[in-house]
């Protein structure tokens, strides 16, 4: 009898169980913002790496230029170092969409047509990126420095499809508009990732919350499900410290101290983008670019913090201090580290020790933020290593190796990072 009762009750049980199993199906699922959704195919592992047309060139840009960069990025060794995505910025466009809606290339500056262009940066090995802005109109529309409104609001996927038909592998997509509240911002861009998913093209998705919005919706928002990098601060300027956040462009140790906050957001598929690069771009408005010891700690301190590598100089014409800096081999490998951690900072206010984790050991970096040269002593303990009976330690500016039983110690010279790699010996 009791165990009738017990059989009966263990039926009843299992019936509820698949009613609610039911009626959870039927719940629509709402959309997947989750990070590890956004690296599940496998786009981005790494930090992307290549070159944009903005940092350089502005609004001034055509066919012939952007052809010129692609030969540049093959002729150089950039491409060869893992420089492989050429993006074309703003002001690529037909003021004007076509009586269908559809995008078009400016006709005086790209009279070959975006897919002849994408023919000849793939025939080169590269990847072709392109620029686009989810308001109504993009971040140089809307300053006025560029005529229409050609914003994909309400089109974006024909606008996802319009570039993949093209070939593009990746789209920059930036807010450019005070208005819209965070809500809107996650909803635009969702719109976009999920539009080119729907494409069936591998495009890398890179995002601005910020342009024109003074909140710094990207820095105050986690946006790590939402693209495959997205931009933490205001615009970089080639400039060391401008003391502007909010309201103006930002110069790399400003920057640095923004991202630095930022570091459990990255991951395979989901980077952290402190802006691309400056090295090898002269100074504007009065400002005086960056020294040597400037340019390798923007390049270091952007590998330790698994930024995405997208180089911002004309490539054409750059002297060969700044094609080695960037070609780097070393630096590379950090910052396109499996792992895909972004580097922390354990000590200091000027002088600052970081670490990164590396499938195989530990960088480690010293960044001297300070106007003197100091010198710094950490050990092996302290970044994370363990015991062992030495370590191999690779200044990755150099190439010099050395061994060490767990003392590591640097003097670096003001506004200069030391990078050192270090490795348990067997
Ligand atoms: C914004 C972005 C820049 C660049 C310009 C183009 O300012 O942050 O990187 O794309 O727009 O107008």
């Amino acid at each position: 009898m009791a165990t009738a009762v017990l059989t009966g009750r263990l039926l009843l049980v299992a019936v509820l169980l698949l009613v609610l199993a039911g009626a959870a199906a039927a719940v629509p699922q709402g959309p997947d913002d989750s990070p590890a959704a956004m690296g599940r195919d496998g786009l981005a592992a790494t930090p992307p790496m290549g070159w944009n047309s903005w940092n350089a060139f502005g609004c001034d840009i055509d066919e012939a230029k952007i052809r010129g960069v692609a030969d540049a990025l093959v002729a150089s060794g950039m491409r060869d170092a893992g420089y492989r995505y050429l993006v074309v910025d703003d002001c690529w466009f037909d003021p004007r969409r076509g009586p269908d809606g559809q995008l078009r290339a400016a006709p005086d500056r790209f009279p070959g047509g975006i897919p002849a262009l994408v023919r000849y940066v793939h025939e080169r090995g590269l990847r072709f990126g392109i620029y686009l802005s989810p308001a109504t109109r993009t971040c140089a529309q809307y300053a006025g420095d560029y005529p229409g409104a050609t914003g994909s609001r309400g089109h974006e996927v024909q606008d996802a499809g319009t570039i993949a038909a093209w070939g593009a592998d990746y789209l920059k997509y930036d807010w450019c508009s005070p208005s819209g509240d965070l809500g809107d911002l996650v909803a635009g861009f969702r719109l976009m990732r999920d539009a080119l998913r729907a494409t069936g093209r591998p495009i890398v998705y890179s995002i601005n919350a910020n342009s024109h919005q003074d909140a710094n919706p990207g820095e105050t928002h986690d946006w790590s499900g939402l693209a495959n990098l997205s931009r933490t601060t205001q615009d970089i300027t080639a400039a060391w410290h401008t003391g502007l956040r909010g309201a103006g462009c930002l110069g790399i140790s400003d920057i640095i101290e923004v991202n630095a906050a930022l570091a459990a957001r990255a991951g395979p598929g989901h980077w952290n983008d402190p802006d691309m690069l400056e090295i090898g771009v002269p100074g504007t408005e009065g400002l005086p670019g960056l020294t040597p010891a400037e340019a390798r700690t923007h390049l270091g301190m952007w590998a330790m913090m698994a930024a995405p590598l997208i180089a911002g100089n004309d490539v054409r014409s750059m002297d060969a201090a700044t094609r080695d800096l960037l070609t780097n081999r070393d630096v590379i490998a950090v910052d396109q580290d499996r792992l895909g951690r972004q580097g922390r900072r354990i000590r200091g206010t000027d002088v600052q020790v970081w670490v990164r984790p590396l499938v195989e050991g530990v960088a480690v970096a010293v960044y001297n933020r300070g106007d003197a040269t100091a010198d710094m002593a950490a050990t092996t303990a302290e970044v994370g290593l363990p015991p062992a009976r030495g370590y191999l330690v690779r200044d990755a500016w150099s190439g010099r190796q050395w061994t060490s039983t767990g003392a590591l110690t640097a003097a670096v010279g003001a506004h200069d990072t030391a990078l050192l790699v270090v490795r348990p010996l067997p």
